[in-house]
């Protein structure tokens, strides 16, 4: 089975991945956890790239196709091998992220980005795809809590784009899981972390045993 986080910054998808894997292992799942960008060690390379606010001259088809460059790493090291093995993967971020920060945010064409995706996934796709979804200066606020109380500031290139920048991303999100009701749940993550975790614990047993049955 194979499972996605999504949302906007500081919509807590770290946090609820942190909690749900223990659950699965306690019910028996053998379960990967990962992320994107930066899971193998070729993508921790893309990711410091990536996300290293002083890379200011970075353009945009380069960050696409840095993000594509990384997960078809991952694809190839971390998730296929996986699936093979029968585990239940959960994926911080997956090519939805790319669709909506590349496509819906910074302006790709949207059906260059669908064959990228092709290039890279074949047929991959995630069972389901969690978004978290909240106001952007809630998650604003929260995201900027976490990267003042860390020294390490590099990782923060995308909390520096505005307000309306992350409200596209948002209503991206929004508008990809309309557009797939099968394999999206959006999920109000403006709650506290303990409620937001017993939808998500829910939502995912209850798929589980439809795909299991
Ligand atoms: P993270 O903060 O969830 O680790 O993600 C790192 C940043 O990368 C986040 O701001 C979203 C961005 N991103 C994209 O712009 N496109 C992508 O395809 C992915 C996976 C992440």
């Amino acid at each position: 089975m194979f499972i996605t986080f999504e949302g906007i910054e500081g919509s807590g998808k770290t946090t609820q991945i942190k909690l749900l894997v223990p659950v699965l292992q306690a019910k028996g799942y053998d379960c990967v956890f990962t992320r994107e960008p930066g899971a193998t060690e070729i993508g921790k390379k893309i990711r410091a790239i990536l996300l290293d606010a002083s890379h200011t001259a970075m353009l945009p088809l380069t960050e696409l196709l840095l993000y594509e460059a990384d997960r078809a790493q991952h694809v190839h090291e971390v998730v296929k091998p996986a699936l093979a093995a029968n585990k239940v993967v959960v994926v911080d971020r997956f090519f939805d992220a790319t669709t909506v920060y590349q496509g819906y945010a910074r302006g790709f064409d949207l059906k260059l980005i669908e064959q990228i995706h092709h290039l890279v996934l074949g047929n991959l796709k995630p069972d389901l795809t969690m978004v978290l979804d909240l106001p952007v200066d809630l998650g604003l606020k929260r995201a900027w809590q976490r990267i003042n109380s860390q020294s390490d500031l590099s990782e923060d290139r995308f909390e520096k784009e505005d307000v309306a920048f992350h409200e596209k991303v948002r209503q991206g999100y929004l508008a990809l899981a309309r557009a797939e009701l099968e394999r999206f749940r959006v999920i109000d993550a403006s709650r506290d972390a303990e409620a937001v975790h017993r939808d998500i614990v829910d939502v995912v047993l209850s798929l589980h045993r439809q795909i299991f049955k």
